[in-house]
């Protein structure tokens, strides 16, 4: 089967875990976890990076950080993965959604304004499968309303808007490195800030709030968000790499684009002119003119040793979220028809030119059966 996706481990990875263990320093103490923030914060353009154990709490350590709680709302997209509004329920905060822009499958900032109460205080924009929100529509109406930016990175590691890093595009930006990401510590993530104030709360907070003075004395709910030393030895040598991941998925993108560019009724990702697309997933959606819905396809790539997921379940259909009562009523057409008809195909960095072609000829004689 052609993966979806696999870590590649191959760098100084092994080398770096070694040191670790050689040197008993297993833990969060060590200096791998300070040179993977220092170094992974100034890769995506900002002064200050707070390693946590993954994306999920990146999340929700960002929005602690800010102080989001009951009666509060964050503004976030209704196609996301679970973790984004998860960590907005976490503070006891109302997660308000908004739908994807058809093109760019990110939350569409024409949509924005009208989602806007006097209780925001977040605006939470997801770069999905590695494409950057048009983010000055998102931050003038953040500015004109006293909200906070803050992304979730999780799946943009190295993507740019207008020339600038995912993760410093706005207050907070928050990133996962769960092994089938850019990069990987196997578990883990990170919070980027260019605010010393914000990284300093962060940065307590993730460590149990302990009193700097006083040890065993906490005057703040903090949580153990530590991620280990061994996790930051493998995300530093992965950092090595990063140009070469990021540079391969583009690749492959332009590949995947030639060859699958004439499938009718069939949607490719885009690149906005003033973006860059790191592709994190190659997601493709179908459409009304194409040979089979989107869950028949699946199966017949799977039938033809190509393994494919499904995109995300938008956040109001979520079965945890009707049972809290939320959104009850609430329809998102394009995120409700992203998470019925797409799908992404093999897109790791590792993903040889034989299984891209494979891949690409599977979908083309499955259009051709269709015929
Ligand atoms: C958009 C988005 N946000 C948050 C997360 C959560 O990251 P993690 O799995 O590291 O908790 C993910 C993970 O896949 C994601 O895709």
């Amino acid at each position: 089967m052609i993966p979806v996706c696999t870590p590649s481990l191959s760098g100084k990875e092994l080398a770096y875990v070694k040191d670790c263990l050689e040197t008993n320093w297993i833990s969060s103490q060590g200096k791998y976890v300070k040179a993977f923030e220092e170094q992974f914060a100034a890769y995506c353009g900002v002064t200050h990076g707070v390693a946590t154990t993954s994306g999920t709490t990146a999340l929700h350590l960002a929005l602690a950080t800010l102080k989001i709680g009951p009666g509060d709302e964050v503004i976030l997209p209704a196609f996301t993965m679970m973790a984004t509004a998860f960590a907005v329920l976490y503070c006891g905060a109302r997660p308000v959604l908004v739908d994807a822009d058809p093109e760019t499958w990110n939350m569409d900032p024409s949509l924005l304004a009208e989602k806007i109460t006097g209780k925001t205080r977040v605006i939470l924009p997801v770069h999905i499968y590695g494409h950057p929100c048009d983010m000055d529509p998102i931050r003038e109406l953040a500015e004109d309303h006293h909200a906070v930016v803050v992304e979730d990175a999780a799946e943009a590691h190295g993507a740019e808007y207008r020339g600038k890093r995912a993760g410093s595009l706005g207050q907070i930006g928050c990133f996962s490195f769960y092994a089938n990401k850019i990069i990987t510590t196997g578990e883990g993530g990170m919070v980027v800030t260019d605010d010393p104030a914000l990284a300093a709360r962060a940065r307590a907070l993730k460590d149990l709030a302990f009193d700097p003075e006083k040890r065993f004395l906490h005057t703040d709910l903090g949580f153990n968000y530590r991620m280990t030393n061994i996790q930051a030895a493998i995300g530093l040598a992965q950092l090595e790499r990063i140009g070469t991941f990021v540079a391969a998925r583009r690749a492959h993108a332009a590949r995947y684009h030639e060859l699958l560019q004439d499938l009718r009724g069939l949607r490719l990702p885009v690149e906005k002119p003033w973006a860059r697309n790191v592709y994190w997933m190659y997601g493709i959606v179908t459409g009304k003119e194409s040979p089979v819905p989107r869950d028949r396809l699946m199966g017949l790539l799977a039938d033809r040793g190509v393994e494919t997921r499904a995109f995300f379940i938008p956040v109001h259909r979520q079965p945890v979220c009707r049972k809290m009562g939320l959104f009850s009523g609430e329809r998102y057409p394009v995120a409700e028809d992203l998470g019925e008809n797409g799908l992404y195909l093999p897109s790791g960095s590792g993903l040889t030119g034989e299984e891209l072609a494979q891949t690409a000829g599977s979908l083309h004689e499955i259009w051709d059966l269709g015929r």
